[in-house]
């Protein structure tokens, strides 16, 4: 899948030295729930297992050819929250030297599509810390909508000090309106 200034593409082993350059930045983890990446090694084992999954890509800069964040869906069973069979849950982060640039929002878009009109899901969730609203202004301006739910997620880094607040896409609203 491709856009302007992105595509995403399946991680791959090669991978590991540039996720573990953005990913071993505690600004970017923790904000999402995981520890930063603490060696090479540590990305290439990330690479091998959470990111060999159906469904998450790696965020590639056109310009440079190097991945530059992580987006993906979760399905039931899998998903931080309590979801229905046929719903999924959507995560992603970028590294910090591209945020507030429109990337996130970008590859957002690109998957949406995909859930929508390949995965034919039911309903997108998402969620974020409450401390971290860039999160929820991406999902916004993606078209999802808060849902006034706020939970704890103890198995997440930090989710015993901090709920998060989930939202929901609201099909009507796609594509997005930046
Ligand atoms: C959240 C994150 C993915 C956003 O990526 P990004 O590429 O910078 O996102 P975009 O540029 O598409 O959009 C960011 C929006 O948040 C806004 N924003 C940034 N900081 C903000 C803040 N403190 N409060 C409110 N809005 C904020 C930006 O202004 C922008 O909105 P705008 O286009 O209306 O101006 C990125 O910051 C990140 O990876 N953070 C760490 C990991 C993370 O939080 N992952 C999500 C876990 S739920």
């Amino acid at each position: 899948m491709e856009s302007a200034r992105i595509r995403l593409r399946r991680w791959c082993e090669g991978d590991a030295e540039a996720l573990f350059k953005y990913a071993s930045d505690p600004e970017v983890g923790p904000r999402a729930g995981w520890p930063p990446h603490l060696s090479v090694d540590d990305s290439l084992n990330v690479i091998n297992t959470i990111f060999s999954s159906e469904g998450i890509w790696a965020i590639i800069l056109k310009e440079t050819q190097e991945p530059i964040g992580s987006i993906g869906y979760i399905p039931h069973g899998f998903s931080n929250i309590p979801i229905e069979p046929n719903d999924c849950e959507i995560g992603y982060w970028v590294a910090k030297p591209y945020w507030n640039q429109g990337i996130c929002t970008e590859a957002l878009e690109l998957v949406l599509d995909y859930c929508i009109n390949t995965m034919h899901f039911d309903t997108i969730w998402s969620d974020h810390f409450v401390s971290n609203p860039a999160s929820g202004r991406v999902l916004e301006k993606c078209g999802f909508a808060y849902t006034g739910i706020e939970t704890r997620c103890p198995h997440l880094l930090g989710g015993d000090n901090e709920p998060i607040k989930i939202l929901k896409f609201n099909k009507k609203q796609f594509p997005c309106k930046n």
